[in-house]
């Protein structure tokens, strides 16, 4: 996608008077405000009704600019490395001189972290001089948004701005991983937790139990599409949405393929916005035939699992 500079203007100017954006990244879209100002920082908490004692991440350019705010560790390094930027997000100590608004942090002392790769939101963190703090651009426990429009389904004129980047190249949220002591992942996501094992060299635990884990965003009900979801289930309802992972011959009207051919990447990219146009077709309910719980399947299975405590 073309960078449009005056839409980043646009933004800039909107963000430095303390209001908040949504921004295209190459996981979801976020909604973004400056991490250092708590005015902004309240916004999003209202305009997402989200619990003030869910903390933020916040999106930086690189690790230059992450420098003053956060302490690095060696494994922090080597995962930048080779992942940065992209969809990983590190949980690590803050500063004690940092200027992270403690709204972002709900006054905890550690801090999320990520760089995001979409060249927009690249170009845009590059002439802030500011991070941005930017939960998912979508309602509390809702399904995430993949493109502008989905944001505007959620909150119209809410949001001054939506900075236009297309549709998002993953479509599912960055993988969490806490690098304060153990290595462990707080959330499955975008990048498969074997190529982190990988560059570690070590097993990393997947701390993904939601009463011990310390991101709220883990919480029982969430990423949903707003109508049941079932997963063992053995006949399909009258007018229920069927979700397949590979394009059948038979084909229906209430069939709804995540790939063409059982690609995991393409039906991490197609799920939220599958999701969404089921809801939209007024389906009152979704069956989920098996994903292999591989790869990015695991992450897949992780949100419909989420998505069906409905
Ligand atoms: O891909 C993504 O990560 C997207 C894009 C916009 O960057 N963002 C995103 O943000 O998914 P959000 O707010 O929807 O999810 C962030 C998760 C929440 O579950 C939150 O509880 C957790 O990160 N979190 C934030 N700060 C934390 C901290 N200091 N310790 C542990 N978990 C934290
Ligand atoms: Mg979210």
């Amino acid at each position: 996608m073309k960078i449009n500079l005056a839409n980043i203007k646009k933004a800039t100017k909107i963000l430095n008077k303390d209001e908040c954006v949504a921004v295209p990244t190459e996981t979801v879209y976020g909604l973004a405000g400056n991490a250092y100002s708590d005015k902004a920082c309240k916004k999003i908490f209202k305009i997402k009704r989200r619990p003030m004692n869910n903390p933020l991440i916040v999106h930086y350019y690189n690790h230059q600019d992450l420098k003053k705010d956060c302490i690095f560790n060696n494994e922090f390094i080597k995962l930048y490395k080779k992942f940065c930027p992209g969809p990983i997000t590190f949980i690590l100590d803050l500063k004690k001189d940092s200027k992270i608004s403690r709204i972002v942090t709900n006054n905890s002392k550690t801090l999320a972290v990520r760089f995001p790769k979409h060249p927009i939101t690249r170009d845009l963190l590059k002439k802030l001089n500011y991070p941005l703090a930017a939960p998912s651009a979508n309602l509390s426990s809702k399904v995430s948004a993949v493109n502008s429009n989905d944001v505007k389904d959620d909150f119209g004129k809410k949001i001054k701005y939506i900075l236009e980047g297309g549709k998002s190249s993953i479509g599912l949220e960055s993988t969490i991983v806490d690098l304060r002591n153990k290595p462990q992942i707080l959330r499955l996501g975008g990048l498969e937790t074997s190529l982190i094992q990988k560059v570690l060299n070590k097993k990393v635990k997947i701390n993904n139990n939601p009463l011990r884990v310390s991101s709220p965003g883990q919480f029982k009900l969430h990423y949903s599409p707003g109508i049941p979801i079932r997963l063992n289930f053995k006949k399909l309802k009258k007018n229920e949405a069927y979700l397949l992972i590979n394009k059948k011959t038979e084909t229906k009207s209430n069939y709804y393929f995540l790939s063409k051919n059982g690609n995991l990447k393409e039906a991490a990219k197609n799920l939220y916005s599958i999701l969404r146009k089921i809801k939209k077709n007024k389906h009152k309910s979704i069956a989920v035939s098996k994903i292999p719980n591989k790869g990015l399947g695991k992450t897949i299975n992780d949100r419909l699992m989420r998505a069906s405590k409905f």
